[in-house]
């Protein structure tokens, strides 16, 4: 009942209200109020009684009051029929009311309950996800440690530590077993990593200023000998001023071999893979990986970007993979804050651009060229 008077649209409810606003209920809405808790604690029969009681109360007294201001005393039929009109129209509009009110109260508690269960059921969702993330954390861990044991061991065999083998071929077998497990420890980590991303639990918080000349350096050294072998070159062009961009180091790195590897993988003898990285006008950090390899068409480019989508090409066949390079990477790169973008043409070579807000050595980010901002975003 309490909610029938609770839309006031008359003007002296507005007053009342705009006091209410400005901090001390006036008077009307005082003993709106008041009325309201009354009315509530009453069933509803009674209520709806008290109330076209009220309303007959009040269209006798205006007649009363209306004839006194007139001269014209009004007869006791008039009055008992202005009673009767009154309790007629006003007793449907009441009961109606009532009923919207139920219908609405009804609706309320269904949306609370709704919005109960659903509170429940993502938290049952969060635990569940929570408890496979650490199923899977154990579960690569327990895997990484005989393949390490295997990493070793054929290492070993492989470089004949301990005095030559008799049979060539089992060298060429302990070099298979370390590809393998090289492979499959990658494939655990890439695929953990990827997990935790999508999980919202690999944070940022080593991330720090990196100057991005360094990591370059290092990701194309790492790649290097994977570019001689296939007969590319690898060229690194970086602007002469220092530049720093907030970034977990680790991660950059993987970034950045990802990318570059993925360049000499897919770029044919004889081609070339650039590495730039400059200071653009919106104050950002742009590196762009270039390779004049294979390329990929648009459908390819979005079968590239889902974990584990390898393009079935020649070359792809040619390299080991776990297809989930570029996946992590864009994760990664927007993780640190960072945008990726990917241009390419099949047999004309590919494209990818990186951008990252340019800070400088502590950490402050650059608005423009010419500008300085803040701190780190948190
Ligand atoms: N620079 C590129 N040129 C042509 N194709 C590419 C290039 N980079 C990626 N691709 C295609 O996209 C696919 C997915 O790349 P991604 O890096 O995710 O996996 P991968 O390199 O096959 O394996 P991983 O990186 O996990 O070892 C590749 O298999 C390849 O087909
Ligand atoms: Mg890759």
């Amino acid at each position: 009942m309490s909610t029938l008077f609770r839309t006031g649209g008359s003007s002296a409810a507005k007053a009342a209200a705009s006091a209410q606003s400005r901090g001390q209920p006036g008077p009307f809405a005082r003993l709106r109020d008041s009325l309201n808790r009354w009315l509530g604690r009453m069933p509803p029969a009674v209520a709806t009684l008290v109330l076209v009681g009220m309303i007959v109360v009040g269209a006798v007294a205006f007649h009363i009051l209306y004839g006194w201001l007139f001269w014209k005393v009004p007869g006791l039929d008039f009055l008992l029929i202005s009673a009767l009109v009154a309790a007629t129209v006003a007793t449907p509009i009441i009961l109606l009311a009532q009923r919207l009110i139920r219908s609405l109260r009804g609706t309320k508690n269904q949306l609370r309950m709704m919005t109960r269960e659903l509170a429940i059921a993502l938290h049952k969702a969060e635990d569940v996800n929570h408890a496979r993330m650490q199923q899977f954390a154990n579960m690569s861990h327990e895997l990484r440690t005989p393949m390490n044991a295997i990493l070793g061991f054929s290492e070993i065999l492989r470089n004949q530590r301990f005095g030559p083998m008799g049979n060539a071929r089992y060298l060429e077998y302990a070099g298979d077993i370390n590809d393998s497990a090289q492979h499959l420890l990658e494939l655990i980590n890439n695929l953990l990593d990827l997990a935790k991303i999508e999980a919202g639990r690999f944070d940022t918080h080593d991330a720090a200023p990196i100057e991005i000349h360094h990591a370059v350096e290092m990701a194309a050294r790492m790649v290097r000998p994977l570019a001689e072998r296939q007969g590319v070159t690898l060229k690194v062009t970086t602007a002469e001023q220092e530049l720093h961009i907030h970034v977990v180091e680790r991660m950059l790195r993987q970034i950045l071999i990802n990318l570059l590897s993925n360049a000499v993988k897919f770029t044919p003898h004889g081609g070339t893979v650039g590495v730039t990285a400059q200071l653009t006008e919106d104050g950002k950090v742009r590196i762009a990986v270039r390779d004049s390899g294979i390329g990929m068409s648009p459908e390819e480019i979005r079968i590239a970007f889902q974990p584990f989508g390898q393009i079935d090409s020649m070359l792809s066949r040619k390299h080991a993979g776990t297809g989930l390079g570029l996946p992590l990477t864009k994760a990664m790169v927007e993780l640190n804050q960072g945008e990726l973008a990917l241009r390419s043409r099949p047999g004309e070579g590919t494209e990818v651009i990186l951008a990252f807000p340019a800070c400088d050595a502590e950490g402050v980010f650059l608005r423009k060229i010419s500008g300085r901002g803040e701190g780190p975003p948190q």
